[in-house]
């Protein structure tokens, strides 16, 4: 594409939690460059197809465009094809990245007419540069205050038509008139087993590798409706057939795979069964966010972006007023039986009263003989002796940054252990050292 050379940003615009650096080579490279590569997510496809081709003929810019869903769903791989279905430059930058309004303004002023902007985790855009966005966004002009006190001047910025293609795993945080401003909004879902199955056969083709359909069914069963997931898991099941000199990725190769992963028939993995260790530990919940993420070691926002919508989705936590809790089913999916307080988890909050004498009675010495077993849940058990009104306020007065910082060094986090270093930031600052990222555009 002719404007790779223009991209900013381009570690922090490729990061993202799950998977360390080399891996994300390998992904980039594998990414579909136009829209007949892009498999599946048919209506949003159908959308920019229309969309793309109006503009074209107006000779017009599309309209802004936003697209929202969780990780490893294809947010970004759109917006690439985008601007190469449109023959445009692509700048690309995320968030966080934007710190002053003045580092918007460098961005924008070097666009050119027709240029796609990428704007990744664009949640994260800090409120002063959002206002700025907006002028810029509706009539390709900013106002720069220059100067202060009686100087001050207000200095206008004309920018020339371009499309800004925003990705956000968090909708939700985006402020009303931001999101209004774009013209499509498009969100993206899991996607079926049978599209994913053809995504994994897409890669192996890529690779050169032949997989028993079968076997890709099988992959794209487990993959939790993310393409990231099931690219990972052929590039193992790939590993594995290399040592083993297999011709064939076949069926018994997955499984052993699989296996070997930690996947279980519900494609959960370590860190799921630990989130779910964690509410079980507790009772069943409910149980803080911040806590989960204390004792699991993760972020709150990895935890909810990476790994709740998938537990939710599979009916085995719920998430209600008063925090998250363990569903029956996921109870069965850690082999654990739910004490009689916790079999009543239905989604409804129970009062205070049932929830303290129901931990009590039973599975405070549950929690902490599973503490002691269980390595993830060794940190919690100083609260786990306590009662189940510390659970939250235990964690939120003192361990909760210690046990997340702590959990960095923790092999277990290495999925994201650039996020793990600085839960602010650390999707973007992990991704700068990222030789992946920079090894896109060269
Ligand atoms: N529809 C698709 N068809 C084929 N491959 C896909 C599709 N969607 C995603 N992929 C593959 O999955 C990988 C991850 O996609 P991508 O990076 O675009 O996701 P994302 O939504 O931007 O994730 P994040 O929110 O973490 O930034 C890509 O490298 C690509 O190989
Ligand atoms: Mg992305």
């Amino acid at each position: 594409m002719q404007g790779d050379e223009h991209v900013f940003q381009m570690a922090a615009f490729e990061a993202g939690p799950g998977e360390p650096s080399p891996e994300r080579a390998i992904e980039a490279g594998l990414r579909p460059t136009r829209l007949t590569e892009f498999v599946g997510q048919g209506r949003v496809v159908h959308d920019l197809r229309v969309h793309l081709e109006a503009a074209l003929q107006r000779g017009e810019p599309p309209d802004h465009i936003l697209f929202s869903g969780p990780p490893g769903l294809g947010k970004t791989s759109l917006a690439r094809i985008l601007a190469a279905e449109l023959g445009s430059r692509l700048h690309a930058t995320t968030g966080p990245a934007l710190e002053r309004p003045k580092d918007l303004v460098g961005l924008l002023t070097n666009l050119q007419q027709g240029d796609v902007l990428f704007l990744d985790e664009i949640h994260r855009v800090p409120v002063t540069v959002e206002e700025y966005l907006y002028t810029a966004m509706e009539d390709f002009r900013i106002e720069m205050t220059v100067d202060s006190g009686l100087h001050a001047r207000v200095l206008p910025i004309t920018i020339k038509p371009f499309t800004l293609v925003g990705a956000t795993t968090r909708e939700g945080l985006l402020s009303r008139p931001f999101r209004e401003r774009f013209g499509l909004f498009e969100r993206l879902d899991p996607y079926p087993a049978h599209e994913l199955a053809e995504i994994i056969q897409r890669q192996a083709q890529i690779f050169g590798l032949v997989v028993e359909p079968a076997a890709a069914a099988l992959l794209a069963e487990r993959a939790r409706g993310t393409p990231r997931i099931a690219g990972r898991f052929l590039r193992r099941v790939r590993d594995y057939g290399q040592v083993a000199q297999a011709e064939v990725l076949d069926l018994a190769l997955v499984e052993t795979t699989l296996k070997r992963l930690g996947v279980d028939a519900l494609g959960l993995e370590e860190m799921d069964r630990r989130v779910l260790r964690c509410l079980a530990d507790q009772a069943g919940g409910p149980c803080a966010l911040k806590t989960i993420a204390a004792v699991v070691g993760e972020t709150e926002d990895t935890i909810e972006d990476v790994f709740e919508p998938h537990l939710l989705r599979e009916g085995l936590l719920l998430k209600t007023a008063r925090g998250r809790m363990l569903a029956p089913a996921g109870w069965r999916a850690i082999g654990r039986t739910a004490p009689a307080a916790a079999a009543r988890n239905d989604g409804q909050p129970r009062s205070t009263s049932g929830r303290v004498s129901g931990a009590a009675a039973d599975p405070a010495t549950d929690r902490v003989s599973g503490a002691a077993a269980d390595p993830a849940t060794d940190r919690v058990s100083g609260a786990a002796a306590d009662p189940a009104t510390d659970r939250v306020s235990g964690a939120a007065a003192d361990p909760a940054t210690d046990r997340v910082s702590g959990a960095a060094a923790d092999p277990a986090t290495d999925r994201v252990s650039g996020a793990a270093a600085d839960p602010a930031t650390g999707r973007v600052s992990g991704a700068a050292e990222d030789p992946a990222g920079r090894g896109l555009f060269e």
